[in-house]
């Protein structure tokens, strides 16, 4: 099989390039990828010169070229995309760009080539907040910000293009992944790099916000079940069965890397903020999905990751994330000391430093 894999440099697209190498000895993969702040060569390093992997800098946006490579593939995994909520509220309009038009571009090029497969990797985002119970694939999508709302934009793209054209299409909506090589912007590897530098770990107004955590490994496996077992037309929910409120994932990083509970900041909360999601992913489980890889390991494992390649994230945030981080926790140039969250709607009381727990 001859796969497009876009966004292959990115945290899960460059885990799944080499999941599907390892895996699948005579698969070919044309890694497409337009190299953003959150693309790293760095991430293939081990894969760059293997003789089934061909790596082009590009943008899924630029038709030309997607329609000459999609000419040389039989199926196409789309993972990439703006990914970030939080520059999604400051900076919407290249999620819009990408994540939507850049899907549409993929799917016309899909069709004009008559592909085996289109799979979307999508997110549990684009059901909303979830308060109770749990999201199955026919819940109604109540995206709640420009991120989630693009995924959304996208998946019904998808969906329609397969009823459409009749274009074998297929839709993974996966929670929260962490694991090595995920960008220092989010969660988990924003707290284990701070609290290694000796920054604060800043957490979102009350902290009870709850996210499903799945390791990125157990992810690839969920993507390539449904990439050669999905039915066409379908959706898939992916979980990781590890559900937390945000503030036990930061009191688990500070002790792993024996920090104090007052490393830990409360900051000014999210716009729009999700309060949980949630979802039920019966359907893949039949077709033999199980995460695997529990919450404990898969944080140790990643703590031990980000403390062992050092060189690769420094070189990150030395690099254009300084400015991002100055100005989205408004710290001092230095970038040390107190950080305030976002500016809009800052209420006082979310302001504070946790003494204890
Ligand atoms: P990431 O931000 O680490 O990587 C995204 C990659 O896409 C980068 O390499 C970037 O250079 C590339 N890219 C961005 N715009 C592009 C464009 N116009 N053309 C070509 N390449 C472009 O993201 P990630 O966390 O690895 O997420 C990958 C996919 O999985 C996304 O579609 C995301 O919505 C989805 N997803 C992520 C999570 C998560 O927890 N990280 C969960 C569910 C779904
Ligand atoms: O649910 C799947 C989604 O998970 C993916 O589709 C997105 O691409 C991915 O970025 C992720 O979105 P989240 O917004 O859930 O991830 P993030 O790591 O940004 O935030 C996780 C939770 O932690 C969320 O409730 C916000 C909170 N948070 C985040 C940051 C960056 C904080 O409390 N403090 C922070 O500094």
């Amino acid at each position: 099989m001859r796969l497009l894999v876009t966004g292959g440099a990115g945290f899960i697209g460059s885990h799944f390039v080499r999941y599907l190498l390892d895996r699948y000895p005579d698969y070919r993969i044309i890694n497409l990828d337009k190299l953003t702040y959150a693309g790293n060569r760095e991430n293939l390093r081990d894969v760059a010169r293997h003789p089934r992997h061909r790596f082009i800098k590009g943008d899924i946006c630029n038709r030309p070229l997607v329609a000459r490579l999609s000419r040389q593939v039989d199926a196409i995994v789309n993972f990439a995309a703006d990914t970030h909520v939080d520059r999604s509220i400051t900076r919407p309009a290249s999620f819009l760009q990408t994540d939507v038009i850049g899907a549409g571009v993929l799917l016309d090029a899909a069709r004009r080539c008559g592909h085996g497969r289109y799979l979307q990797i999508s997110t549990d985002e684009v059901y909303g907040s979830i308060e109770q119970g749990y999201a199955d694939e026919a819940a109604p999508l109540r995206p709640g910000n420009p991120y989630s709302a693009s995924k959304a934009g996208a998946d019904l793209l998808v969906l329609a293009y397969g009823r459409t054209y009749g274009l074998p299409v297929l839709i993974s909506r996966c929670s929260n992944n962490y694991g090595p090589y995920q960008y220092p912007e989010k969660l988990i590897p924003l707290c284990i790099t701070n609290g290694l530098e000796g920054l604060p770990l800043p957490l979102y107004g009350d902290g009870q916000y709850r996210r499903d955590w799945i390791h990125v490994s157990d992810h690839c496996r969920a993507v390539d079940l449904v990439l050669h077992h999905g039915i066409p037309g379908s959706v898939y929910n992916v979980g990781g069965g590890h559900e937390l409120p945000n503030v036990d994932v930061v009191h688990r990083i500070a002790a792993a890397l024996n920090l104090p509970a007052s490393a830990i900041q409360f900051v000014a909360d999210r716009p729009g903020h999700d309060r949980r999601y949630a979802v039920k992913d019966e359907k893949l489980r039949a077709l033999g999905y199980r995460p695997v890889t529990s919450f404990d390991e898969g944080l140790a494992e990643t703590i031990r990751w980000y403390q062992a390649h050092r060189g690769w994230w420094k070189k990150i945030r030395a690099g254009a994330f300084r400015r991002y981080y100055r100005q989205r926790y408004h710290t001092s140039r230095a970038g040390k000391g107190a950080v305030s969250g976002f500016k809009p709607q800052v209420p006082a009381t979310h302001s504070r430093t946790e003494k204890s727990r």
